[in-house]
């Protein structure tokens, strides 16, 4: 995978280019980050990018010439290399909220390349030029989109074949498919008592199924209670058994979805 970043702060990127789990990969050739700045691709002596918003107000907008330059010689080196032309995704607020499935959507990609906007954001014809998507971090304004491209970078990053070294630890990580796309279980470590806190008596027990169904139930009720929409889509998309069924009914105290018919039968008094 290669990511390409339009950015005025290119420094920024050696967070995920030279550290931790990203930074790894990185090094292993796992992916490649190149960056591109805007200021590279003027022609005044003062390198200008940004100018006055038409109709007034306040701040600077981002010139469109040097964020389309900076994008096609992205797509040449992109060529260069072999690869087809990229999608293009300007960081906006007003952009698609980026979640797991992005984040898994680019992994399995070839890249792209990711705008960072500054400022007061960038002129609309740029966007309507060159820009295919626009990704948003969330509900919030940030100063600038390297932030944003920085999130969006580690998430998919860390989803590639062998950049975690326990290769199933994303699988059990929140919104897999492993989980149904719930909430992941709350974790333990050493000291096995805390400030007069024990570890949960499940996990201590060295028995398999027993801790699996312990962070199953766990998982179950911390989505019920933070992010009941999540629950409703794992139930429509047959992510939850006739066991978590039973458990989330209990959790609200409703009645009992009832037991499979063999072990109904079985639970009958015998008549004999
Ligand atoms: C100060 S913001 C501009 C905000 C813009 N005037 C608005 O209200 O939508 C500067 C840049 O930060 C980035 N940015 C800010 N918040 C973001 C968010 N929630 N998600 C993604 N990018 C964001 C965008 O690239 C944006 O162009």
């Amino acid at each position: 995978m290669r990511i390409d970043v339009v950015t005025l702060f290119p420094e920024m990127f050696g967070v995920v280019r030279d550290l931790g789990v990203t930074g790894r990969a990185h090094a292993q050739g796992r992916w490649a980050l190149h960056a591109w700045n805007p200021r590279d691709f003027t022609s005044d002596p003062h390198r200008t990018v940004d100018d006055r918003p038409y109709g007034g107000g306040p701040g600077m907008v981002m010139m469109a010439a040097p964020l389309e330059a900076a994008v096609n010689a992205a797509q040449a080196a992109r060529q260069a290399q072999g690869l087809g032309p990229a999608p293009v995704a300007l960081l906006a607020p007003v952009g698609k909220r980026y979640d797991q499935a992005g984040a898994e959507a680019l992994a399995a990609s070839d890249g792209l390349i990711l705008i960072c906007g500054r400022y007061e954001g960038v002129d609309q014809r740029f966007i309507e030029r060159c820009v295919t998507h626009e990704i948003s971090l969330g509900d919030f304004v940030l100063s600038g989109g390297e932030i944003a491209a920085l999130a969006v970078i580690d998430a998919a990053v860390r989803l590639l074949p062998g950049v975690l070294n326990d290769g199933d630890s994303a699988l059990q990580d929140s919104f897999n498919k492993t989980l149904s796309g719930l909430l992941d279980s709350p974790h333990y470590t050493r000291p096995e008592v805390y400030e007069g806190v024990s570890v949960p008596a499940p996990l201590l027990s060295g028995h398999h199924a027993n801790i699996l169904r312990w962070r199953r139930e766990r998982s179950l009720a911390l989505t019920a209670a933070r992010r009941p929409e999540l629950i409703e889509s794992a139930r429509a998309q047959g992510g939850l058994s006739l066991a978590d069924e039973r458990f989330l009914a209990e959790l609200a105290g409703e009645p009992l979805p009832p037991l499979p018919a063999k072990r109904r039968r079985s639970a009958k008094p015998r008549t004999a």
